[in-house]
């Protein structure tokens, strides 16, 4: 009773990371101690919301999904962050004239209108300057501009809210992976990395070039993409195909691909088949990233690609998109930064790769809570 008087009285700072996806929700909490952070609480809650779910009755469901976790785990957490992807926000990286950060911010709607394709009235627009350059003689200031439609920002309010929640942020789910690679990626690396955050949906691309992101774009190939080639090859129902994924591989070499022959594994020679096309799109379309960003100046081809999201773990991938890219690839750790002893023992290893939204999202808020 009044540890419960307590809770309310003195709500803890502590900010809860969380990711909503289309698959599932990832929840992450750091608390700090002495100056060292520790995994306070992780959470993965699948969710099957059925197609054809009004969008109204998919937030409540999520809202009750996270209202009962933090009940179930007692945490006292009051704070949220949250971010969004997808078709709600179009990030740019831009060049606009040279102007005070007061004149921005009286003309910055007219400024960005010619680089947002939805209409400004319907968009909640932030920006930041990332340094001053020129353009024919003109002195410029390289910007990013974020527009982020208010329908889907106010979505997420109401879902944290209603889970008994502050919301804190609405981050950008590439930002939440930026913040994520300042913590776990070698300090003062100058070659470009490519991060790709493979989930339902969505795959979210990032270009890291000196620990500033030069270039965002979300893609809409990632593990439905497969599930429906899966479904579409197998005639097998889509629970089917989620879990073939988890239980196939992308045959990659002949050894790998004369042994499921040998084994008659019909299904795995199918599954593989649909991954390396499903992949193949997927490289087609990173590919015109690796350019555009090398024709906007990049002085460096990627030198390597780091996975994340939950197709991330289907087994051989790295070894697939290794040998289109021609780079290393590996899956991330987004808790590669705590001391071992604190990254827990029950996770599932397919969790880890799933959290790196969330934790970005939770050390962001540790970031800015301290500054
Ligand atoms: N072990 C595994 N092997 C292969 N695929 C997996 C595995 N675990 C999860 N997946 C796939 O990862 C996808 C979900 O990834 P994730 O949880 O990152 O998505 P999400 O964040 O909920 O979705 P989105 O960001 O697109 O809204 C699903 O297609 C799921 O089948
Ligand atoms: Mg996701």
């Amino acid at each position: 009773m009044l540890s419960n008087l307590t809770k309310k009285l003195f709500p803890s700072k502590d900010i809860l990371g969380i990711d909503i996806g289309n698959y599932s929700i990832k929840i992450v909490c750091f608390t700090e101690e002495k100056k060292v952070l520790k995994l306070k609480d992780w959470g993965f809650i699948p969710l099957a919301i059925k197609p054809d779910t009004s969008p109204e009755e998919k937030k409540g469901i999520i809202s009750q999904e996270i209202k009962s976790y933090i009940k179930k785990r007692g945490l006292q957490a009051k704070y949220a962050a949250t971010s969004i992807s997808g078709n709600s926000v179009i990030v740019r990286y831009v060049k606009l004239p040279k102007l005070s950060r007061k004149e921005l911010d009286l003309t910055i709607s007219v400024e960005a209108e010619p680089f947002i394709p939805f209409d400004i009235k319907d968009v909640n627009l932030t920006y930041s300057i990332l340094n001053d350059s020129t353009e024919e003689g003109e002195p410029k200031m390289d910007t990013v501009l974020v527009a982020a439609k208010k329908e889907a920002v106010q979505d997420k309010i109401d879902v944290l809210t209603a889970a008994g929640l502050d919301p804190l942020i609405i981050d950008v789910d590439s930002f939440a992976l930026e913040t994520l690679y300042e913590q776990v990626g070698p300090k003062g690396e100058t070659s470009p990395v490519l991060l790709l955050n493979i989930g339902q949906k969505v795959t979210n691309l990032s270009i890291i070039t000196g620990g500033v992101t030069r270039v965002v774009r979300d893609i809409f190939i990632a593990g439905a993409t497969l599930d429906k080639a899966i479904v579409k090859a197998l005639k097998c129902p889509v629970d089917a195909a989620d879990t073939l994924k988890k239980t196939k591989a992308v045959l990659v070499s002949d050894e790998d691909k004369e042994a499921a022959i040998e084994n008659f594994d019909k299904e795995g020679i199918m599954v593989s088949k649909a991954a390396s096309s499903v992949l193949k799109d997927l490289y087609t379309e990173v590919s015109r990233s690796i350019d555009f960003y090398l024709s906007q100046g990049g002085d460096h081809s990627i030198s390597k690609i780091l996975l994340s999201g939950g197709l991330s773990n289907m087994a051989n991938i790295t070894r697939f998109l290794s040998s289109e890219f021609k780079v290393p690839v590996e899956q991330i750790n987004p808790l590669s930064f705590l001391p071992e002893a604190d990254v827990p023992k029950n996770m599932p290893k397919d969790v880890l790769a799933s959290l790196a939204v969330a934790t970005g999202l939770a050390l962001r808020r540790m970031k800015d809570w301290a500054s």
